[in-house]
């Protein structure tokens, strides 16, 4: 069994989607062994909860800590539910904190992110809304192992989604969204089945 930590900050969709494809026996010998929330009233922390899964909270906001002393907490917390250098998968499902180099480096081929563009078009926040000012045609959505620059990492899978005219940020990442809960199992599952080699920048996918 290939144990998961799911980081998350809110509505913990993805988190959701990860944990009915388990369910359903779509995502095979993975389990999530803890989810770890950056705050108090992350939706994600329900959904945890209905699901019987540990979820743990470190609250960014109230705990006045450096990135590098936060993140040495998420770290311990991953060591104790199983997750190491060696062992196991980080899962950034919505997580909206940059990790610190040190913290990457740590689970470094371990990390992976979904993020609801086509990288490398539309890094960092709200993806959607810029995919739609600047007029593109296709968006989408990527999964990525993590490296310290945000949003640049080596790609696992992508989704293409068709940009409609009358296209709102809503509407939009309401298709991205869909696909994204489709792509990002696909990438775990890949990873548990030890499908995907990192040479280079290439994700090389047997
Ligand atoms: C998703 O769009 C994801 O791509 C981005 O943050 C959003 C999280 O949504 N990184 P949810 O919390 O999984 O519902």
């Amino acid at each position: 069994m290939n144990d998961l930590g799911v980081l998350v900050s809110g509505r913990g969709s993805n988190l959701e989607a990860i944990l009915e494809s388990i369910r359903e026996g779509r995502l095979k010998e993975v389990r999530v062994a803890v989810v770890i929330s950056s705050a108090t009233d992350a939706r994600a922390l329900t959904i945890a909860r209905k699901f019987g899964i540990e979820a743990e909270v470190f609250d960014f906001k109230n705990l006045n800590l450096t990135r590098l002393e936060y993140d040495r907490l998420l770290t311990d917390c991953l060591k104790r539910h199983g997750i190491t250098s060696s062992a196991g998968l980080v899962v950034l499902a919505g997580y909206d904190k940059i990790l610190s180099p040190e913290f990457v480096r740590e689970f470094s081929g371990r990390l992976i992110n979904i993020h609801p563009a086509l990288l490398p078009a539309f890094r960092g926040l709200h993806a959607q809304k810029q995919a739609l000012d600047f007029g593109v045609k296709v968006s989408g959505c990527t999964v990525h192992f993590v490296v310290p620059e945000v949003d640049t990492g080596p790609i696992i899978v992508q989704k293409c989604v068709e940009v409609r005219e009358d296209d709102t940020e809503e509407s939009l990442s309401e298709r991205i969204l869909k696909e994204e809960h489709l792509i990002l199992s696909k990438a775990i599952q890949l990873f548990v089945d030890g499908k995907l080699r990192i040479v280079g920048r290439r994700v090389v996918v047997s």
